[in-house]
């Protein structure tokens, strides 16, 4: 009897465990219950104001879209430099109609860093920033606070937060008074020169040692030593740009 009814109960009890599992899940996806209904980024900056420019182009874009979609996962943050309609309209005429769709997508994923940053916790970021856009050789960010103020410049553009519009511990919005222009679009730097850093270097010598061997003996062991050294400048170069997007 005792058997019975202890059996009777773990059958039970298992039976819930996978009901409620069950319901959490089917629940989750349409009612969204427990947690607050998710950050919409286009509400947040059109209750601010000012930011009509931006919305626009968060919209033509799908980056505003993204963001939506990123906040809704919970464990996701995000930092959001909002550039005001002012900041927009003291652009160079033209400046926005001259980029590629490519380049405009660009340009606002600069403005994001997938990560929270609370106003005090600039004061111990490290520079070059990693914002959503490329990587931090075409597209440095540096953030820098000198008292209350928060200072940002992208090698193009100096500016500093002009205010906070948003925050709660998974998104943050701030005010700026100037589009963060990142080099990458607005003056491309030219790739490094290939040979590299220091790594690479040691390995390159030795292949300068083998190819001067063969030079002096006849003119097709020339050819070989010419794309020998080639293939060690493109090789460098690869691993140079491995370098980079490691950061
Ligand atoms: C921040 O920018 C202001 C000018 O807007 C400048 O006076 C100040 O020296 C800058 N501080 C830092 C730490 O870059
Ligand atoms: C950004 O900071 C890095 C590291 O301190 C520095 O090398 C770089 O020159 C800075 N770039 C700009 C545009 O201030
Ligand atoms: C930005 O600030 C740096 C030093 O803080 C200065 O060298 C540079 O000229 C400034 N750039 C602009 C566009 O104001």
């Amino acid at each position: 009897m005792n058997r019975k009814m202890l059996f009777n109960s773990s059958l039970l009890l298992i039976l819930s465990f996978f009901l409620s599992k069950a319901l959490a899940q089917s629940a989750a996806p349409a009612l969204s219950p427990g947690p607050p209904p998710s950050t919409d980024i286009y509400k947040i900056l059109t209750k601010a104001g000012q930011f009509t420019v931006l919305i626009r182009l968060l919209k033509s874009t799908q980056v505003g879209n993204q963001i939506n979609n990123q906040l809704g996962s919970s464990n996701s943050e995000l930092t959001v430099f909002a550039p005001t309609d002012n900041a927009f309209s003291s652009l160079k005429t033209g400046t926005l109609n001259g980029l590629s769709d490519q380049q405009k997508v660009q340009l606002l994923q600069f403005h994001l860093v997938p990560s929270f940053i609370s106003i005090t916790n600039f004061q111990t970021m490290s520079n070059p920033v990693q914002t959503q856009a490329s990587d931090t050789y075409e597209y440095p960010l540096n953030i820098t606070t000198s008292g209350n103020q928060v200072n940002i410049t992208t090698g193009i553009v100096n500016t500093t937060i002009s205010g906070t519009v948003y925050s709660d511990n998974q998104l943050a919005v701030y005010q700026v008074d100037k589009v963060l222009q990142p080099l990458g679009i607005f003056a491309p730097r030219p790739l490094p020169p290939a040979p590299a850093p220091a790594p690479p270097k040691p390995k390159k010598k030795a292949t300068d040692t083998e190819s001067s061997g063969p030079t002096t003996s006849d003119d097709s062991s020339d050819a070989i030593g010419v794309t020998g050294n080639l293939g060690m400048v493109v090789l460098s170069m690869s691993m140079f740009a491995a370098g980079i997007f490691n950061l």
